[in-house]
Protein backbone atom coordinates (compact mmCIF):
# COMPACT_ATOMS: atom_id res chain seq x y z
CA UNK A 1 0.00 0.00 0.00
CA UNK A 2 1.23 3.60 -0.74
CA UNK A 3 1.74 4.49 2.89
CA UNK A 4 3.99 2.43 3.67
CA UNK A 5 6.75 4.35 2.81
CA UNK A 6 8.25 3.99 6.69
CA UNK A 7 6.18 2.44 9.11
CA UNK A 8 6.83 3.25 13.15
CA UNK A 9 6.15 0.76 15.50
CA UNK A 10 7.14 2.18 18.75
CA UNK A 11 4.52 -0.63 20.47
CA UNK A 12 1.72 0.67 22.96
CA UNK A 13 3.53 0.60 26.76
CA UNK A 14 3.51 4.46 26.61
CA UNK A 15 -0.19 4.67 25.72
CA UNK A 16 -0.69 2.29 28.44
CA UNK A 17 -1.42 4.09 31.72
CA UNK A 18 0.13 3.95 34.78
CA UNK A 19 -2.66 2.10 37.00
CA UNK A 20 -5.45 1.19 34.60
CA UNK A 21 -8.69 0.95 35.22
CA UNK A 22 -11.52 -0.48 32.39
CA UNK A 23 -12.15 3.02 30.97
CA UNK A 24 -8.64 4.48 30.70
CA UNK A 25 -7.20 1.35 29.25
CA UNK A 26 -10.12 1.64 26.27
CA UNK A 27 -9.70 5.13 25.96
CA UNK A 28 -5.82 4.73 25.62
CA UNK A 29 -6.59 2.40 23.22
CA UNK A 30 -8.38 5.06 20.91
CA UNK A 31 -5.48 7.05 20.95
CA UNK A 32 -2.65 4.34 20.45
CA UNK A 33 -0.28 4.65 17.98
CA UNK A 34 2.22 1.31 19.07
CA UNK A 35 1.88 0.55 15.03
CA UNK A 36 0.66 1.40 12.13
CA UNK A 37 -2.56 -0.57 12.31
CA UNK A 38 -4.90 2.23 13.86
CA UNK A 39 -4.06 4.78 10.69
CA UNK A 40 -6.74 2.59 8.32
CA UNK A 41 -9.03 0.89 11.39
CA UNK A 42 -12.30 2.57 12.43
CA UNK A 43 -11.46 2.52 16.11
CA UNK A 44 -9.46 0.41 18.43
CA UNK A 45 -11.39 -2.56 20.22
CA UNK A 46 -10.47 -2.78 23.85
CA UNK A 47 -11.56 -6.34 26.11
CA UNK A 48 -15.12 -6.35 27.08
CA UNK A 49 -16.77 -8.34 30.09
CA UNK A 50 -16.68 -8.29 33.83
CA UNK A 51 -13.16 -6.97 35.18
CA UNK A 52 -13.79 -9.64 37.57
CA UNK A 53 -14.12 -12.22 35.21
CA UNK A 54 -12.99 -15.86 35.46
CA UNK A 55 -12.00 -16.55 32.11
CA UNK A 56 -10.46 -14.37 29.42
CA UNK A 57 -10.74 -15.29 25.94
CA UNK A 58 -8.25 -14.07 23.92
CA UNK A 59 -9.03 -13.80 19.54
CA UNK A 60 -6.55 -12.38 17.43
CA UNK A 61 -7.95 -9.02 16.44
CA UNK A 62 -11.58 -7.48 15.41
CA UNK A 63 -13.04 -8.38 12.56
CA UNK A 64 -14.94 -6.44 10.23
CA UNK A 65 -18.27 -5.60 12.42
CA UNK A 66 -16.05 -5.14 15.95
CA UNK A 67 -14.13 -2.53 14.30
CA UNK A 68 -17.57 -0.95 13.34
CA UNK A 69 -18.84 -1.54 16.35
CA UNK A 70 -16.15 -1.52 18.89
CA UNK A 71 -16.83 -4.24 20.58
CA UNK A 72 -14.89 -7.78 20.65
CA UNK A 73 -16.99 -11.08 19.10
CA UNK A 74 -19.77 -9.43 17.94
CA UNK A 75 -19.90 -10.64 14.42
CA UNK A 76 -20.13 -13.92 12.98
CA UNK A 77 -17.03 -15.75 14.66
CA UNK A 78 -18.47 -14.04 18.46
CA UNK A 79 -21.96 -16.21 17.48
CA UNK A 80 -20.09 -19.09 17.17
CA UNK A 81 -18.40 -19.13 20.10
CA UNK A 82 -21.79 -17.49 21.84
CA UNK A 83 -23.28 -20.96 20.74
CA UNK A 84 -20.32 -23.03 21.56
CA UNK A 85 -20.00 -21.58 25.28
CA UNK A 86 -23.49 -22.56 25.51
CA UNK A 87 -23.43 -25.66 24.73
CA UNK A 88 -20.10 -26.19 26.78
CA UNK A 89 -21.72 -24.97 29.97
CA UNK A 90 -19.31 -21.90 29.94
CA UNK A 91 -21.22 -19.09 31.22
CA UNK A 92 -20.56 -16.06 28.81
CA UNK A 93 -20.84 -13.85 32.58
CA UNK A 94 -17.59 -15.47 33.48
CA UNK A 95 -15.71 -14.49 30.24
CA UNK A 96 -14.02 -11.31 29.55
CA UNK A 97 -13.61 -11.22 25.80
CA UNK A 98 -10.60 -9.52 23.87
CA UNK A 99 -7.73 -9.90 21.13
CA UNK A 100 -3.99 -9.87 20.83
CA UNK A 101 -3.96 -7.11 18.67
CA UNK A 102 -6.75 -4.18 19.57
CA UNK A 103 -7.21 -2.33 15.55
CA UNK A 104 -8.51 -3.79 12.75
CA UNK A 105 -5.93 -5.26 9.98
CA UNK A 106 -7.00 -5.62 6.34
CA UNK A 107 -6.99 -5.51 2.57
CA UNK A 108 -8.92 -3.04 0.53
CA UNK A 109 -10.96 -5.67 -1.21
CA UNK A 110 -13.31 -4.38 -4.23
CA UNK A 111 -16.31 -2.55 -3.80
CA UNK A 112 -15.29 -0.79 -0.68
CA UNK A 113 -15.04 -4.46 0.77
CA UNK A 114 -12.35 -4.74 3.48
CA UNK A 115 -10.55 -8.60 3.43
CA UNK A 116 -9.50 -9.60 7.09
CA UNK A 117 -5.56 -9.51 6.83
CA UNK A 118 -3.67 -11.80 10.00
CA UNK A 119 -1.83 -9.30 12.00
CA UNK A 120 1.94 -10.28 12.01
CA UNK A 121 4.26 -10.87 14.80
CA UNK A 122 5.49 -7.23 14.82
CA UNK A 123 1.88 -5.90 15.53
CA UNK A 124 1.67 -8.67 18.28
CA UNK A 125 4.35 -7.46 19.79
CA UNK A 126 3.29 -4.03 19.36
CA UNK A 127 -0.11 -4.21 20.98
CA UNK A 128 1.23 -6.42 24.04
CA UNK A 129 1.43 -3.79 26.56
CA UNK A 130 -2.60 -3.62 26.32
CA UNK A 131 -3.04 -7.53 26.55
CA UNK A 132 -0.50 -7.27 30.10
CA UNK A 133 -2.44 -4.37 31.04
CA UNK A 134 -5.75 -6.57 30.80
CA UNK A 135 -4.41 -9.52 32.29
CA UNK A 136 -3.01 -7.20 35.55
CA UNK A 137 -6.90 -5.40 35.51
CA UNK A 138 -9.04 -8.72 35.21
CA UNK A 139 -6.45 -11.15 37.01
CA UNK A 140 -8.77 -14.47 35.15
CA UNK A 141 -7.96 -17.68 36.57
CA UNK A 142 -7.62 -19.02 33.37
CA UNK A 143 -6.97 -18.12 29.76
CA UNK A 144 -8.62 -19.51 26.32
CA UNK A 145 -6.40 -19.00 23.34
CA UNK A 146 -8.34 -18.98 20.44
CA UNK A 147 -6.03 -19.78 17.19
CA UNK A 148 -2.75 -19.29 16.37
CA UNK A 149 -2.33 -15.70 16.59
CA UNK A 150 -3.96 -15.80 20.27
CA UNK A 151 -1.82 -18.70 20.98
CA UNK A 152 1.49 -17.06 19.60
CA UNK A 153 1.12 -13.60 21.62
CA UNK A 154 0.94 -16.08 24.93
CA UNK A 155 3.48 -18.59 24.36
CA UNK A 156 5.14 -16.91 20.87
CA UNK A 157 5.85 -18.11 17.24
CA UNK A 158 6.11 -21.96 17.87
CA UNK A 159 2.72 -22.42 19.58
CA UNK A 160 0.92 -24.92 17.37
CA UNK A 161 -2.89 -25.20 17.97
CA UNK A 162 -2.90 -28.53 16.85
CA UNK A 163 -0.06 -29.85 19.26
CA UNK A 164 -1.53 -27.71 22.63
CA UNK A 165 -5.39 -27.97 22.50
CA UNK A 166 -7.40 -31.00 24.45
CA UNK A 167 -5.19 -30.48 27.78
CA UNK A 168 -4.91 -27.60 30.25
CA UNK A 169 -1.73 -25.53 29.32
CA UNK A 170 0.31 -23.69 32.18
CA UNK A 171 1.01 -20.30 31.79
CA UNK A 172 4.48 -20.15 30.00
CA UNK A 173 7.24 -19.62 32.82
CA UNK A 174 8.67 -16.55 31.55
CA UNK A 175 5.00 -14.58 31.41
CA UNK A 176 4.24 -12.46 29.12
CA UNK A 177 5.17 -9.31 31.49
CA UNK A 178 2.27 -9.50 33.57
CA UNK A 179 1.81 -9.25 37.54
CA UNK A 180 -0.81 -11.83 36.78
CA UNK A 181 0.15 -15.51 36.17
CA UNK A 182 -3.25 -17.32 35.37
CA UNK A 183 -3.68 -20.72 36.74
CA UNK A 184 -4.11 -22.28 33.46
CA UNK A 185 -4.76 -21.96 29.67
CA UNK A 186 -6.92 -24.05 26.99
CA UNK A 187 -6.34 -23.67 23.56
CA UNK A 188 -8.34 -24.14 20.54
CA UNK A 189 -9.28 -23.60 17.28
CA UNK A 190 -10.28 -19.74 16.48
CA UNK A 191 -14.33 -19.55 16.08
CA UNK A 192 -13.61 -18.11 12.48
CA UNK A 193 -11.57 -20.98 11.25
CA UNK A 194 -14.28 -23.18 12.16
CA UNK A 195 -16.59 -21.26 10.08
CA UNK A 196 -14.84 -21.69 7.21
CA UNK A 197 -13.77 -25.28 7.73
CA UNK A 198 -14.73 -27.86 4.99
CA UNK A 199 -15.77 -30.28 8.50
CA UNK A 200 -17.47 -28.00 10.60
CA UNK A 201 -19.46 -30.53 12.24
CA UNK A 202 -16.10 -32.01 13.45
CA UNK A 203 -14.17 -28.98 14.22
CA UNK A 204 -17.52 -27.12 15.92
CA UNK A 205 -17.59 -30.10 18.14
CA UNK A 206 -13.99 -30.08 18.98
CA UNK A 207 -14.20 -26.49 19.95
CA UNK A 208 -17.03 -27.25 21.97
CA UNK A 209 -15.03 -30.13 23.78
CA UNK A 210 -12.31 -27.36 24.19
CA UNK A 211 -14.52 -25.13 26.20
CA UNK A 212 -16.08 -28.02 28.06
CA UNK A 213 -12.14 -28.81 29.51
CA UNK A 214 -12.61 -24.87 30.48
CA UNK A 215 -15.75 -25.56 32.22
CA UNK A 216 -14.55 -28.58 34.39
CA UNK A 217 -11.66 -26.30 34.96
CA UNK A 218 -13.38 -23.75 36.48
CA UNK A 219 -15.88 -26.07 38.17
CA UNK A 220 -12.88 -28.10 40.42
CA UNK A 221 -13.86 -31.23 37.95
CA UNK A 222 -10.70 -30.88 35.89
CA UNK A 223 -7.13 -30.27 37.52
CA UNK A 224 -4.96 -27.15 36.59
CA UNK A 225 -1.61 -28.67 35.26
CA UNK A 226 0.42 -28.91 37.68
CA UNK A 227 3.39 -25.62 38.97
CA UNK A 228 6.17 -26.13 39.67
CA UNK A 229 7.22 -25.27 43.69
CA UNK A 230 9.82 -22.17 42.96
CA UNK A 231 7.43 -20.88 40.01
CA UNK A 232 4.55 -21.25 42.79
CA UNK A 233 6.04 -19.89 45.53
CA UNK A 234 6.92 -16.53 43.42
CA UNK A 235 3.63 -16.46 41.69
CA UNK A 236 2.52 -12.73 42.87
CA UNK A 237 -1.76 -13.61 44.21
CA UNK A 238 -1.97 -16.72 42.75
CA UNK A 239 -4.62 -19.19 44.26
CA UNK A 240 -5.36 -22.36 43.97
CA UNK A 241 -7.80 -23.74 41.23
N1 LIG B 1 -12.23 -12.64 15.57
C1 LIG B 1 -11.41 -12.33 16.61
O1 LIG B 1 -10.35 -12.90 16.79
N2 LIG B 1 -11.79 -11.40 17.44
C2 LIG B 1 -12.93 -10.74 17.31
O2 LIG B 1 -13.18 -9.88 18.15
C3 LIG B 1 -13.77 -11.10 16.25
C4 LIG B 1 -13.40 -12.03 15.39
FE1 LIG C 1 -1.72 0.42 19.34
FE2 LIG C 1 -2.33 -2.16 19.15
FE3 LIG C 1 -3.67 -0.41 17.72
FE4 LIG C 1 -1.16 -0.98 17.08
S1 LIG C 1 -2.91 -2.37 17.00
S2 LIG C 1 -2.06 1.10 17.22
S3 LIG C 1 -0.25 -1.25 19.12
S4 LIG C 1 -3.67 -0.53 19.94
Amino acid sequence: MSRRTSVERPGAREWVPDEPDERSLAEGIQVCRGCELYRDATQGVPGQGPVDAAVMALGEQPGDQEDRQGIPFVGPAGRLLDRACEEAGLDPSVVYRTNAVKHFRFDPGRAGKRIHKRPGRVHVTACGPWLVAELDLVRPRGVLVLGATAGGAVFGPSFRIGESRGRPLEWPADGIGSEWSPSWVVATAHPSAVLRSRERDRDYARLVADLELATSLLSGAARPPAVSADRAASRPGSSPG
